[in-house]
Order: structure tokens, then sequence, then C-alpha cells
């Protein structure tokens, strides 16, 4: 038997509704829209409020997406969640999510490869699928950035927002879904793009509060130069590993980072960019988020149907960047089976029951 296609057929975000303007910035910090504009291409970026969290923006966009699938979060098989701005150290933010949608029987884990994070998790949830570990995979993008990046330093503080986007992958006999992808690094640059504190390095004390280890720290000269180098190249590698080339290519959704490395990805690849989806100047670059954020507004759009080839491209701190090709499938069952309510009520009473059910079980073990 032929290993079984793995299908992105659910999709879904979710953004804070704070918005925070270039204006607003240029009352926090020395800078102003015009400049902000014409170097990133960034109007505003959105803010998470005090109730908001990586965790709680990657379980509402995780519902929206299970129901757009039509799969109920009980039949998920593994929960891979991507972010740079985790809720702890340890437990990993997919567990939190895992008990946020009630997905009783996934496995759920974190992966940190900062900005290009959902493209690994494009491709390690298309070989859980492919090799037939996993049947029905959620992959998510969470960021709250807001909450490590030092608003006095204007350098960083104008490009990073806050978001969450999710798909959910299923396997399927019928072609289609990830055709390929290339994921790299290169650890040498790592200090280019760091959060330095906090971490067995340079544990949290005064010093590290003190010297501001845990704000986000970057060379944005060198981030560019490294950023408009690679680009071009994963997509074309991606595409090349499957005979294929940038004529089969209905819509290149580059990572959100800044306007005029995307405008030098397109050039480098010879691409035209009305065929590029950018949607950075509402939202900023939401990091691991901003892939299935800007898949979600290109789907609404009209801009990405079922049958359509896309390159989803990013590169991040790490060094990472990496490219995944993927032909478009939507869901694989029109039949409403999941009602929305019912999932959120599902959802919070499983969350209620395994905390019952912990503190029954330590209260009988203390009693033992
Ligand atoms: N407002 C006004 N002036 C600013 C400023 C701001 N927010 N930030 C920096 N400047 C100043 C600098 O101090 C510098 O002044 P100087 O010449 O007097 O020293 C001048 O503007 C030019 O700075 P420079 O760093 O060369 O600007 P740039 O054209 O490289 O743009 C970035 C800066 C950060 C926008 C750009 O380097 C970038 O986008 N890099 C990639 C970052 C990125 O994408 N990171 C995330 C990766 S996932």
């Amino acid at each position: 038997m032929s290993p079984p296609f793995a299908h992105i057929t659910g999709w879904g975000m979710s953004v804070p509704e704070n918005i925070l303007t270039n204006d607003d910035l240029a009352k926090m910090v020395e800078t102003n829209d015009e400049w902000i504009v014409s170097r990133t291409g960034i109007r505003e970026r959105r803010i998470a409020g005090a109730d908001q969290t990586t965790a709680s923006l990657a379980a509402e966009a995780s519902l929206r997406a299970l129901e757009v699938a039509n799969v109920h979060p009980s039949d998920l098989d593994m929960i891979i969640l991507s972010t740079s701005s985790p809720e702890y150290i340890f437990p990993a933010t997919a567990c939190l999510v895992q008990d946020q949608i009630g997905a009783v029987k996934a496995g759920a884990f974190d992966v940190l490869a900062a900005c290009t994070g959902f493209v690994y998790a494009i491709n390690l949830g298309s070989q859980a699928i492919k090799s037939g570990s996993a049947s029905n995979v959620l992959i998510i993008g969470s960021e709250t950035l807001s909450r490590v990046v030092n608003w006095k330093d204007r350098n960083t503080c104008i490009l990073f927002g806050d978001g969450a986007g999710a798909f959910v992958m299923q396997a399927s006999d019928e072609p289609g879904g990830v055709l390929s992808a290339v994921l790299r690094s290169d650890g040498s640059g790592g200090d280019l793009l760091s959060v330095p504190g906090g971490g067995s390095a340079n544990p949290a004390s005064m010093q590290t509060l003190y010297d501001g280890l845990h704000y986000i720290q970057m060379n944005g000269r060198e981030v560019f130069r490294f950023a408009t180098r690679v680009m071009a190249d994963a997509t074309q590698q991606t595409l090349e590993s499957v005979n294929m080339d940038m004529d089969d290519i209905q819509l290149l959704i580059p990572h959100q980072a800044n306007q005029r490395i995307i405008e030098a990805a397109a050039r480098g690849l010879n691409y035209p960019m009305d065929k590029v989806m950018v949607n950075l100047d509402r939202y900023g670059n939401t990091s691991t988020a901003s892939i299935p954020i800007a898949t979600v507004e290109a789907l609404e759009q009209g801009r990405l149907n079922p049958g359509d080839n896309t390159v989803m491209v990013a590169f991040g701190g790490g060094l990472t960047w990496g490219a995944a090709l993927i032909q478009w499938s939507g869901p694989l069952s029109y039949e409403r089976k999941v009602s929305p309510r019912r999932v959120r009520l599902f959802a919070r009473s499983r969350s209620i029951f395994s905390r019952l059910r912990r503190r029954v079980e330590g209260f009988f073990w203390r009693n033992e």
C-alpha cells in the first residue's frame, strides 16, 4: 500500500483586537510613520490584552481550524505548536492548548525554530501522516512577542506583533497536500537574533534583568542580508526536489517580516509581486504565526483555491530558514458533523473534568 498524502483541510487565525499604530509608537520611542513604512512596510500591529496569551490565541485559532476541517478535537492524534514566545520554559505551550481544546488523545509538543517554526511544523506534521503514525494533526504558530520586546528599543519594537494561526492536516489517499519541504539552519548566526536571558547560559538574575537579556536582541542589518539571500534559494530548492518551477505556483506565501525582504525574494525568483501574499502592513511580524495568518486571509480573499500550488517560505532566528510546497486541498468532508458550539462546550468540560479527576486522584493517593 502506498503511503497516504498529507492534506491541509482546515485553517484558522486569531489576533488581538488592540491595534498599535506607527503613530502610537512615535509617542513611545523616537521614530515616525514615514520611517517605519519606508523601511519595513508595517503600518500597525496587534497587541495581546492582559487576558490573552500564546496558548489562548493558539486555542482560538485551533478551534476555528477544526471547525473548517470538520474534525472533532478528540480525533486529533498530534499537536505541534511553533513559538518563540511560549507560556513557560516548560511545560510546552502545545500541552496547554491540548487541554484548552479538549484534544483527549493527542500527543503535544513545541517546536522552536523562531520565525521558520511554522514551516518546520508543516514538514513534521506531514511526515507523521506520511509515515502512518498519525491521521489527524493540528499545527499551530502562535506568538505574544509584545511580552519579550523592549518597548524602549526602536530597532525592534516597531517590527513585531501578536497573533496565532493553525492548520489541520489529514491523511488521504487522494494525491496532493504537502508535496515537498526543505529545512535549513546555521547556528553560527544565532546571536544575530535572540532572547539570551532565562535559559541555562544566562539564568534569570537581577543582573540579566538589569542588562535587558530577557528582551529580543537583533542585528537588523545582518538579519536583513541573510533573509534576502535565503528566501529565493529555499523556494527554488523545494520546487526542484519535485521537478517543478515558479510557473507552477499560483501564490507565494512568504514570512511577513519586511516588505523589502519580500520584494527582494520575488525579484530573485523573477516572480510577480501580484502573486505574492502580503499583509504585514496590518499585523507586523507575527513570527511563526505570520504564514498561517497570511494563508487564512489569502483564502478569504479568494487568492488561494483547491488545486492551486503554493510555496510557504520563511527565515528567522537560529538562524533557520525553509520552504514547503503545497497543493491546496480544502476540507475532506463537507457533511457537517462538528458543531462549533458543541466543540467549545466539549473542550471546556474536558478541561474541567481533567482538573477535577487529578484533584480526586491526589486526595485518595494522599490518604492511602
Ligand atoms: N525609527 C527611526 N530611525 C530608526 C529606527 C526607527 N524605528 N530604527 C533605527 N533607526 C535609525 C538608526 O539608528 C540609523 O541611524 P544612524 O544612521 O544615525 O545610525 C538609521 O535609522 C538606519 O538604521 P539601519 O539599521 O541601517 O536601518 P535599516 O534600513 O537596516 O532598517 C530594519 C532597519 C530593522 C528595519 C532592517 O534592518 C530590517 O528589517 N532587518 C531585518 C529585521 C527582521 O526582519 N527581523 C526579524 C527576522 S524574523
